[in-house]
């Protein structure tokens, strides 16, 4: 198998769920961002947007709504993380990206995926930990949360697809051997 710098990078990156309370860099924090703008998106629309937050308090109240939106669900396991005060949807990173985009065209989320991934492995390359918080997927209709997030910039008429996490991973947890499954490729010749 050939190997080079990207295909390394790509490798080794992993979802990170404890983080320091260091901050991400804001040039750093830009590149990342930048990254996300330079993915692939349908018809090139562009109509994604990125809100980043960088208010550890704001994210604490983001948090909240979040749980909020749970306790007035039918999922049991919703309603549990709602009563649960340890629990903290963004693994307390410092940073969050919130990544929203017009649900116009179909195609909307997977716009964000490749925006995501982006965000995944150019933070991979600084040394900067990551992991997809799906949470505001399912709740960013919530009236509690719209409001929330529509103050700190998520444009009203956009779902959101996806937030990533950014910080610096807990160096007291070891990171995990990725295995990954045999058998799902297929190549026609
Ligand atoms: C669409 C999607 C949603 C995900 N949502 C979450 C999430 O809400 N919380 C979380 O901790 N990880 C989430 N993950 C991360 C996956 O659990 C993770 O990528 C998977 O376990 C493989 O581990 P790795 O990222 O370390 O390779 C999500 C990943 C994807 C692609």
């Amino acid at each position: 198998m050939k190997t080079n710098e990207v295909l390394e990078n790509i490798k080794a990156r992993r979802s990170v769920r404890a983080y320091t309370e260091q901050q991400v860099p804001e040039e750093d924090l830009r590149t990342i961002l930048e990254a996300a703008t330079y993915a692939p998106s349908g018809m090139h629309l562009e109509t994604w947007h990125f809100t980043a937050i960088q208010n550890v308090s704001k994210l604490a109240e983001l948090n909240e709504r979040i749980k909020g939106a749970f306790a007035k669900s039918d999922d049991v396991r919703l309603q549990e993380r709602a009563r649960n005060k340890a629990y903290c949807c963004y693994y307390h990173a410092p940073t969050l990206v919130i990544v929203s985009n017009e649900p116009t065209q179909w195609w909307a989320g997977m716009d964000c995926a490749c925006a995501i991934e982006n965000m995944f492995l150019a933070a991979q390359s600084l040394g900067i930990g990551s992991c997809w918080i799906n949470q505001l997927g399912t709740t960013c209709d919530d009236p509690g949360v719209r409001e929330f997030i529509t103050a700190l910039g998520v444009p009203v008429s956009h779902k959101v697809y996806g937030c990533v996490a950014l910080g610096y991973g807990d160096p007291k947890i070891p990171m995990k051997e990725k295995k990954v499954k045999a058998d799902t490729v297929t190549i026609v010749k």
